[in-house]
């Protein structure tokens, strides 16, 4: 069986063919595709009835695993899939017996803001290089994912715009993302985890050495401009970046794998009635290399 990648999109996102990912990979099969992630940002995957293991043990050999901030804030009671912290609850359900999350319950206040375009976890000093997800569970209706390719959006900036976003370095902190939506991040979460983290605006990939925007909703603040200021221009930006011609919508099939590079997208979810229907996705990151460069030098 040959790899084949098609592109789904004029920009990036290709369709992987030709390959079993629910068993263990050659090197030379791993290698194709982080050449394909290079290459396209996004890769999806049809027909691939993962297990969790499974999911684990094919996220593993893109490096090291990581656990989100949600999994690390999860009360034990809550964890649906016990000790295995590595795997992220991108699901509306409240525990194992089916039943869906209230409309209040605060892991749904949580999740609402991946609505917004983000980068996973921009808000660590390192965020996420690839994140994978695996769908178990669509709802009839909605729930899409989308991505946004941060390189076509970054060339297609005028050289004037080019200059001005150079050096700028941005402050994130997941309070800004929830701050958006209204809702405040439980004050007894780590303090420390709260703490905005730098990162430059324009980044570029440690790989292919192209260069793309580093945008995401927990930006709140640009180093040495007025919040107001950098809040409107990262607005600005951001819809500059997500106009359609740079954005695939993923509609979502039962095991589905799609795995893109945060260093390279954004993504969203799209809404659905997820007060009626299950929508059980399972997520894996991977710690981002390239997004390690020290930026505090070239602040203030
Ligand atoms: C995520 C995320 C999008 C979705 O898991 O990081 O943003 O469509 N998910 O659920
Ligand atoms: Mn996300």
């Amino acid at each position: 069986m040959a790899i084949t990648i098609a592109p789904l999109h004029q920009h990036f996102v290709g369709s992987v063919t030709g390959i079993d990912i629910c068993r263990p990979l050659t090197r030379s099969e791993v290698a194709e595709l982080e050449a394909g992630m290079d290459r396209y940002g996004v890769l999806v995957f049809h027909g691939q009835p993962l297990t969790d293991e499974q999911q684990c043990a094919f996220s593993r050999n893109f490096g090291e695993l990581e656990v989100t901030l949600a999994g690390q804030m999860a009360k034990p009671e809550h964890r649906r899939f016990g000790d295995r912290l590595e795997l992220g609850d991108i699901s509306n359900l409240s525990g194992n017996d089916g039943a869906l999350r209230a409309r209040d319950d605060h892991r749904r206040m949580y999740a609402l803001a991946n609505q917004l375009w983000h980068s996973d976890a921009s808000f660590r000093a390192i965020g996420a290089g690839y994140t994978l997800l695996h769908g178990r569970v669509i709802p009839s209706r909605g729930g899409n994912t989308e991505f946004a390719d941060m390189r076509a959006a970054y060339h297609a900036l005028d050289d004037a715009m080019k200059a001005e976003v150079e050096d700028l370095i941005c402050e994130h902190s997941i309070v800004f993302s929830r701050e958006q939506i209204g809702w405040r991040v439980d004050s007894e979460t780590d303090a420390d985890k709260l703490k905005p983290v730098r990162h430059r605006l324009v980044i570029t990939h440690p790989v292919t050495g192209r260069r793309s925007l580093y945008l995401s909703s927990h930006i709140g603040g640009i180093v040495g401009w007025p919040v107001p200021e950098a809040r409107a221009f990262i607005r600005d930006l951001t819809e500059h970046a997500t106009q359609r011609e740079f954005v695939y919508s993923h509609a979502w099939q039962v095991n589905d794998l799609v795995m893109w590079d945060n260093r390279t997208v954004m993504h969203r979810a799209r809404r659905f009635r997820d007060l009626k229907e299950v929508r059980d996705l399972r997520r894996t990151s991977i710690k981002g290399v390239g997004l390690e460069v020290p930026v505090l030098a070239a602040a203030e």
